[in-house]
């Protein structure tokens, strides 16, 4: 049969307020359009640590290999700081144990929503970027070493590593705007070195596809000098996750940005890319769109495309309609915002039936 199994790991900090958000607006699609979706919640990151000492119980893991899709929320805050296994690592070795080394993160400034991005209207117009980040290479699992006056950090990348990430891209740009930049230091380093010779051999696969180089310090420039220069970034794992947050503020705000994390085979791994948030955890102020997104991106990945845009769109409309959390300059609570796009959804429902009947 059609049931799904969806895993949820609300993790720390807002990451449970947004995950529940998140996942109303699936329980409203599921049962309202026989989705077949069943939800089960574990223990992950700091909450993990907490409860059984692990921030990647076995359990945990083992419910989400055999899961059809992860939903996260965020994990770690400043409590588990310092620990020799910090939340964080728990989430690096779910990506790894998965086999999830292609991380989509689009970004794009909503129309009628210039104003709220902290550019200068005229250049935040238009801006629709998907960042193509390596998430299971690099530095982020490299030989680490820690003593008291030296440390080191390696960072690795193998051929076929940037091979099958820079297939994703070019892939990804097909469906877009047909434009790829790989961003690396290629001026200084040797991995970024490898990983420019490989993707110009990739690309070869791609005449349809225009590839251009930047080293990531004018990337970071050009993002907020010139963002419409961009179609697809493709990059490494931390560049990826650098640049990520900063292009995410230029729709407005972090909490906007929604992800999808993939493999080869297997289930998919859907976060918001802000964190915890420890600032702001527990007010019911958190915006819950990144994460209501990443629900959204899940959808797509799961084979129902049309579901995913019903919520994308009834995510845009909320916020085009005056609904806005503080970070985006309103004064809408996280559940009240998750309640205003469901309302949307339950509309366009409504007229979905219609068209049906
Ligand atoms: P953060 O993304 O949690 O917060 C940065 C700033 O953005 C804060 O001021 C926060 O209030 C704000 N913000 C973030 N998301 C928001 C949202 N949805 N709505 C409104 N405002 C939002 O980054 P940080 O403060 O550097 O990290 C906090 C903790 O989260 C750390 O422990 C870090 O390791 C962890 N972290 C986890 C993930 C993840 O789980 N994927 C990602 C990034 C950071
Ligand atoms: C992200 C986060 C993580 C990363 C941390 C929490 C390990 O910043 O998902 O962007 O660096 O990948
Ligand atoms: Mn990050």
């Amino acid at each position: 049969d059609k049931d799904m199994k969806i895993v949820i790991l609300p993790g720390d900090g807002v990451g449970p307020e947004v995950s529940a958000e998140a996942v109303k607006c699936l329980e409203l699609l599921s049962s309202h359009c026989g989705l077949g979706l069943h939800f089960e919640t574990h223990a992950f990151g700091g909450a993990a640590i907490d409860a059984t000492g692990s921030p990647l119980p076995d359990s945990t893991l083992a419910a989400c290999q055999g899961a059809d899709a992860v939903l996260l929320g965020a994990v770690g805050g400043p409590r588990w700081d310092g620990r020799t296994e910090m939340p964080e690592a728990g989430l690096l070795k779910l990506r790894r144990e998965l086999g999830l080394f292609a991380n989509l993160r689009p970004a794009r400034v909503i129309q009628g929503l210039e104003a709220l991005s902290p550019l200068r209207a005229d250049l935040a117009e238009g801006a629709d970027v998907l960042v193509v980040r390596e998430l299971t290479g690099g530095v982020y699992f490299g030989d680490r070493v820690l003593e008291d006056d030296a440390a080191s950090d390696l960072c690795v990348y193998s051929r076929a590593e940037i091979e099958r990430i820079a297939h994703v891209a070019f892939q990804s740009a097909r469906r877009r705007g047909r434009k790829v930049t790989s961003v690396d230091k290629a001026n200084v380093m040797a991995t970024s070195k490898l990983w420019r010779r490989t993707v110009v051999e990739v690309a070869e696969h791609y005449p349809d596809v225009a590839l251009d180089h930047m080293y990531v310090d004018a990337a970071a420039m050009a993002l907020v000098t010139n963002p419409r220069r961009f179609d697809v970034i493709l990059t490494e794992n931390m560049f990826g996750d650098i640049l990520s947050d900063e292009l995410s503020v230029i729709g407005g705000s972090i909490g906007l940005l929604g992800s999808a994390s993939v493999g080869a085979s297997g289930p998919g791994l859907f976060e918001p890319i802000h964190g915890s948030a420890p600032d702001i955890a527990g007010l019911d102020i958190v915006n819950p769109a990144g994460a209501i997104t990443s629900a959204a991106m899940m959808l797509e990945q799961l084979g129902m495309a049309d579901m995913g845009r019903f919520l994308a769109e009834a995510l845009g409309k909320t916020m085009l309609g005056g609904c806005r959390t503080a970070d985006m300059g309103g004064s809408a609570r996280c559940s009240e915002f998750g309640e205003a796009v469901r309302e949307h959804l339950r509309r366009r429902l409504v007229r979905y039936d219609a068209h049906l009947e």
